[in-house]
């Protein structure tokens, strides 16, 4: 784990320039397990060098796989099959990352060996019952602490059977971990959803050649096919864009350029909302680039109005709550937010901490189990605590921005989780950032 780390943040310049955005994380995790499970060579271009898959990389060369990183962002995956996986002879860490966690359960609770998978303090607090129920009932034996945390020990298993699965939670980690399982089981696997989520495994296990059917909501595979290996090219996170996209709507003359920013609709829930808030972003040179829709983003200053977030939007931006939290406190009147309890079992529990430090700023909060509404107003300078939450800390760095006085973050080194390089860039686009 990094060092501690503070940030001292206030208004800088109009953002004018171009910011070039590290690739997706959920693209980069998928590619390198699935890439890791083929027969055959894989080059995964615009690979997330960022601390959560950079450990999934490394959990799989504890695998026995030969993964070579020839420059940044390049990873060339040497595949050894569907069951060509090896017993490590460590715990696996995961650091900070649900979705290496998450989804390794699933991938590894059908293998002919144990092994232990661990977290960092955040990670070890997070709900692990979601993913180890549904595969249980596929015959997997997977040990957790007494609240369903980790670390989680998985037995040996060479027998899951397929299940038919309706989850009672929106969750991609969720439905992911019991399709990996699915690969390894007799018969077919269906995970039906109440809302679509983020599909990126349906189509990357296409993309690799498996036999899978899919339909927003509802993906269906049969086990004992194989993967064959094929390059994959990552989008850039539309996860990390989306704290450049609220900053240039706040500061007053920006106009930022966002190139190859992956659009997948299930991510882009933020851009519908915003616009109904009356943000200014043009969408140009709309392309598939490896199976992902991705465009550039130009996006103006633009004066923001509050409104009742649509549930409908609430799974395709999950991630993007922070931000949203703080477009919201700039808005004029108030923005309400519900239906979105999964933010409480977040890195942090992230209608808590916005809250917490969106009041400290100034900003009027009212919190409910399911979210909260924000009453717009005027942000003064102040001290957040980010839980070691790389969203909340990213997110106040924006707020910061409109703050009438400095605005210091506490705790920020985990950014580097999923957004290696975010004070870097944030200054180069002309945000007022320094080391605390
Ligand atoms: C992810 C799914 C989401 C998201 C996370 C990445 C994924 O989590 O919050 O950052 O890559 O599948 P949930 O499935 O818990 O909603």
């Amino acid at each position: 784990m990094s060092a501690r780390q503070d940030w001292i943040c206030r208004p800088g310049t109009a953002l004018r320039e171009q910011v070039a955005l590290p690739g997706d994380k959920s693209v980069s995790h998928r590619a390198i397990m699935l890439a890791s499970l083929a027969d055959g060579t894989s080059r995964i271009d615009g690979f997330l060098e960022g601390e959560d898959t950079r450990a999934t990389a490394a959990i799989f060369g504890q695998l026995g796989v030969r993964i070579d990183a020839p420059s940044d962002g390049v990873r060339v995956v040497h595949g050894v099959g569907i069951d060509g996986l090896r017993a490590p002879d460590a715990p696996l860490d995961c650091g900070n990352a649900g979705t290496g966690m998450r989804l390794l359960t699933g991938l590894l609770a059908g293998q002919g060996f144990p092994c232990t998978l661990v977290g960092d303090a955040s990670l070890s607090k997070r709900p692990m019952r979601r993913v180890i129920d549904p595969l249980a009932r596929m015959g997997a034996r997977i040990d957790a602490g007494a609240a369903g945390v980790p670390p989680l020990t998985i037995h040996a298993n060479s027998s899951l059977q397929g299940i038919d699965y309706t989850s009672e939670i929106a969750s991609a980690q969720v439905k992911s971990a019991i399709l990996l399982a699915g690969l390894y089981a007799r018969g077919t696997t269906v995970v039906r959803e109440p809302q679509p989520t983020r599909d990126y495994t349906e189509r990357m296990l296409a993309a690799f050649g498996y036999p899978i059917e899919f339909e927003p909501g509802t993906a269906r595979l049969e086990g004992g096919h194989r993967l064959h290996a094929v390059d994959v090219q990552v989008p850039a996170d539309f996860s990390s864009a989306a704290f450049f996209i609220v900053a240039a709507t706040l500061i007053p003359g920006s106009e930022l350029r966002l190139p190859r920013v992956g659009m997948n609709p299930r991510r882009t829930g933020l851009l519908h909302v915003l616009r109904a808030m009356g943000a200014d972003i043009t969408e140009t040179a709309a392309r598939e680039e490896g199976g992902e829709p991705v465009a550039d983003l130009l996006v103006r200053h633009a004066l923001l109005r509050g409104i009742v977030v649509p549930q409908v939007h609430v799974a395709d931006m999950i991630d993007e709550f922070p931000a949203l939290f703080v477009a919201a406190a700039c808005a004029q009147g108030d923005t309400v937010v519900t239906g979105a309890a999964e933010l409480r079992v977040k890195e942090s529990d992230r209608i808590a901490t916005m809250a917490a430090g969106l009041r400290a700023l100034g900003i009027g909060v009212d919190e409910a189990p399911d979210g909260a509404t924000i009453h717009g107003g005027a942000l003064r300078g102040g001290t957040i605590d980010s839980h070691g939450d790389h969203r909340i800390a990213m997110a106040f760095a924006v707020a910061a921005q409109r703050a009438a006085g400095p605005v210091a973050i506490h705790d920020v080194a985990n950014v580097a989780t999923s957004f290696p390089g975010f004070d870097r860039l944030a200054k180069q686009a002309g945000m007022g950032l320094e080391a605390g």
